[in-house]
C-alpha cells in the first residue's frame, strides 16, 4: 500500500538557520514514496544525509516522537512526529504515514518479569551461543526452574531465533551437546539449522554432531595457511580432517584455487550426511577411528586438522601416516592444557622425536576454567620416508 503524503508547504524556520547548514533551503527534493504496511503515524521523510539535522530540529521544536525509531527508506529516512506536531506543520519535505517503529528493550533480560529479574539479579547468563536459528544457553541451578520464561524472553528479543535450548554440556566420544529445548517458535522443534561462518554456509544438527561457533575466528585463519602452503609447495594441496564433525575446518580451509583433494572422517556416524552436504563433491568421507584410518590410507595429505582438544596431543604420533613425505607438511590443531605452553612444546616434540619439526607455533586462545586453557598449535614438519 502506498503511503499518504500530507500537503507540503514551504518550511518556515522558527529561528534563523544559516543557509550553509540549513537543508530546508536546499533544492526541493521530493522523495518517491516507499511502499509500506498500514499507515499509522506521521513521519517526516528527509534525505539520509540530513537525518541528524532534522532529528535535532524536530526535537528542538518538541515535535520528535522520541520513543519510536527512524525508518530506513533507502535514500531517505522517516523521522517519527509526535502528537504535538500540528497537522499543518510542513517543510519542503513530505510527511508520510508509516507504521511506528517501537523500540523495545535493549537487552533480553529486560524482557523478564521485573520481580523475577531482581530476585536472581546476579544469576542471569551474560552470554550464550547462537548456532543458526538456535540459541544454546547454560543455566545455573538457581534459575534452571525459570527455563521456560528465559526461553520466551529470548524468542521475543531475537526474531530470527526459532529454538532456545538449555546446554547441558558436551558428552561422550562424539562430544555431542546434550540440548534440552526450553522454547520454540511455531512449534518447530527441528535441530537442523544452517550456520554462516566467515562467509561460508554449513548445515548441521548440534544435538547429533559436535559443532561450536566459538572457534570460528580461529578457523578464519585456515584459508590463509592453505594458500601459503600451496604457494610454497607450488601446487594445489590435499587437506584432511580426521576428526571432522560437520566439517567446519575443511569448509573454512577449502579454496578451489589451492585445494584439489579433501578427506573428512569422523567416528560419529551422524556426521557423514552433514559432511556430504557441506563439503565439495570430490571429497572422500569416512566414518571410523582416525588412528585406524591412518593405517589403511592410499593417499597422503599436505595439511591435517586435529580438533580433539582433550586428546589432540596424544593422538599426534599415530597421525603421521596421513602426511606426505619429503616435503613440508602441516598439522594444525587445538588442545586443552593445564600445564601451559612449555609443556605442550615438550609433548609435541616427544611425539615427533624421529621427525624434523621445521617450526612450531603455539598460542593460548582462551582460558576454559581457572586451571585450563585452550591452545592452538601449528606444526610444520618434514617427514622422511
Ligand atoms: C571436538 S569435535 C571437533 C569436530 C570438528 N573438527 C570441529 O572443529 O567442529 C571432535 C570430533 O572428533 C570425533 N572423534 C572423537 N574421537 C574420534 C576418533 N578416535 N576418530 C575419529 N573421530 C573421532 C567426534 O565424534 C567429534 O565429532
Amino acid at each position: 500500500m502506498a503511503c499518504k503524503a500530507d500537503v507540503v508547504i514551504e518550511w518556515m524556520s522558527p529561528i534563523p538557520i544559516p543557509t550553509s547548514n540549513n537543508p530546508g533551503f536546499a533544492a526541493i527534493l521530493k522523495p518517491s514514496l516507499p511502499l509500506h504496511g498500514p499507515s499509522h503515524m506521521r513521519h517526516l521523510s528527509v534525505p539520509k544525509k540530513e537525518t541528524a539535522y532534522w532529528r535535532e530540529e524536530l526535537s528542538r521544536l518538541g515535535f520528535l516522537e522520541k520513543s519510536h525509531g527512524i525508518h530506513d527508506l533507502n535514500q531517505f529516512r522517516g523521522i517519527p512526529l509526535n502528537d504535538k506536531c500540528p497537522s499543518d506543520f510542513s517543510t519542503k519535505y513530505e510527511i508520510i504515514h508509516l507504521e511506528p517503529i517501537v523500540s523495545g528493550p535493549k537487552k533480553w533480560i529486560e524482557r523478564l518479569p521485573r520481580e523475577l529479574y531482581l530476585l536472581h539479579k546476579d544469576d542471569w547468563p551474560s552470554s550464550f551461543d547462537q548456532i543458526g536459528e538456535i540459541i544454546v544457553i547454560k543455566l545455573s541451578d538457581s534459575i534452571a526452574n525459570q527455563a521456560e520464561t528465559i526461553g520466551q524472553a529470548l524468542l521475543e528479543h531475537f526474531p530470527s531465533i526459532r529454538l532456545v535450548c538449555e546446554d547441558k554440556g558436551v558428552k561422550g566420544d562424539y562430544r555431542v551437546r546434550d540440548l534440552n529445548v526450553i522454547a520454540s517458535r511455531n512449534s518447530n522443534l527441528s535441530f537442523d539449522t544452517i550456520v554462516r561462518e566467515n562467509g561460508k554456509m554449513m548445515q548441521l544438527d548440534p544435538s547429533s554432531v559436535y559443532y561450536s561457533p566459538r572457534l570460528a575466528t580461529e578457523r578464519q585463519k585456515l584459508s590463509k595457511l592453505v594458500k601459503k602452503l600451496s604457494k610454497r609447495l607450488g601446487k594445489k594441496i590435499a587437506i584432511c580432517d580426521p576428526y571432522a564433525g560437520i566439517g567446519p575446518n575443511l569448509v573454512n580451509a577449502y579454496d578451489k584455487m589451492y585445494v584439489n583433494q579433501i578427506l573428512a572422517n569422523d567416528l560419529n556416524p551422524q556426521a557423514t550426511p552433514y559432511l556430504t552436504l557441506n563439503l565439495p563433491e570430490f571429497s572422500e568421507i569416512y566414518c571410523t577411528d582416525a588412528r585406524d584410518l591412518a593405517t589403511t590410507l592410499s593417499k597422503k595429505y599436505d595439511i591435517i586438522f586435529v580438533n580433539l582438544p582433550h586428546d589432540s596431543i596424544s593422538h599426534l604420533s599415530e597421525l603421521s601416516p596421513y602426511l606426505a613425505y619429503s616435503q613440508e607438511t602441516m598439522i594444525v590443531g587445538w588442545a586443552l592444557s593445564d600445564t601451559g605452553v612449555n609443556d605442550l612444546i615438550t609433548q609435541i616434540n616427544d611425539q615427533f622425536s624421529q621427525d624434523d619439526i621445521i617450526d612450531l607455533r603455539i598460542d593460548e586462545i582462551k582460558s576454559y576454567s581457572p586451571s585450563q586453557s585452550i591452545y592452538s598449535f601449528i606444526i610444520h614438519l618434514y617427514l622422511s620416508p
